[in-house]
């Protein structure tokens, strides 16, 4: 039910200026926590690469995993023969070797239906971070889920072409459904084109609790990629997790 075919060629103007701040953030919890030498990294959820090339840039070796083919194919768009791009689903995915971190930006992880998903993601990631090395996420924290996203709707303006984001925000679920509808101009002509999204909120206890289940230690939890604390109007935690 998660389609980024329509968002996929719009997903860097949208985003594209927090990835240099983001990969800094990075950078620096592979230096601060990791307890092995970070080379190899998995971008778990790595949609268009914009993280992914930034790192390969500072010398980390990449790998780029996604399961939407249009998120890949303007990955791809890039052409950078250093990156390993591989399309497939986080919840049964496989790599050739391991590696010393893992990440996934940008909320890929409250994509996850349910508890039992998160649980397998980690106990994957797990497998294939080496001991001692770093696992970075960040999540949507409930004050983002019931105050920002809610029940509201946002609109993008792309030169002539425009985009509507209407969300859907159950309560007693905790899921957050995405209305997505992009109108695309050509020749006069405005052709539209619909898509949708499911978000699911993971408590800090949820989250802990599995992280800890899958050999994880919590090492730090912050409210921003400028790594300050997490508060009560944060709108995602970050947390960084130690492969024990
Ligand atoms: C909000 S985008 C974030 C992309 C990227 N991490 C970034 O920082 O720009 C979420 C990404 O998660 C991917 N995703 C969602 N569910 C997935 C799954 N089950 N397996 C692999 N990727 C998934 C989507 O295809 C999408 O590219």
């Amino acid at each position: 039910m998660n389609s980024f075919e329509v968002t996929a060629s719009l997903y860097d103007s949208i985003n594209g200026g927090l990835y240099p701040r983001y990969a800094d953030f990075l950078e620096n919890c592979f230096g601060l926590f990791s307890k092995i030498k970070v080379r190899e990294v998995l971008d778990l959820g790595c949609g268009t690469g914009g993280i992914t090339r930034l790192l390969a840039d500072r010398g980390f070796d990449m790998i780029g995993l996604d399961v939407s083919p249009e998120m890949l194919a303007q990955a791809q768009r890039a052409q950078r023969s250093d990156i390993l791009y591989i399309c497939q689903d986080m919840r049964s995915f496989e790599l050739y070797g391991t590696v010393q971190a893992a990440y996934s930006s940008f909320d890929c992880l409250n994509y996850l239906a349910s508890k039992d998903e998160l649980d397998r993601v980690l106990a994957l990631l797990r497998n294939y971070i080496e001991t001692g090395g770093v696992l970075v996420f960040d999540i949507n924290t409930l004050y983002r889920y019931e105050s920002v996203f809610s029940d509201n709707s946002f609109v993008y303006e792309f030169g002539k072409d425009m985009l509507i984001w209407q969300n859907s925000f159950s309560k007693t679920k905790k899921t957050c459904d995405f209305y997505l509808s992009l109108f695309r101009e050509k020749s006069g002509v405005f052709t539209r084109h619909d898509e949708k999204q499911r978000q699911r909120y993971f408590s800090h206890k949820t989250i802990c609790g599995l992280l800890m289940k899958n050999r994880f230690k919590t090492a730090a939890v912050y409210g921003s990629t400028d790594m300050t604390e997490l508060g009560d109007k944060s709108e995602k935690a970050y947390y960084i997790a130690i492969a024990e």
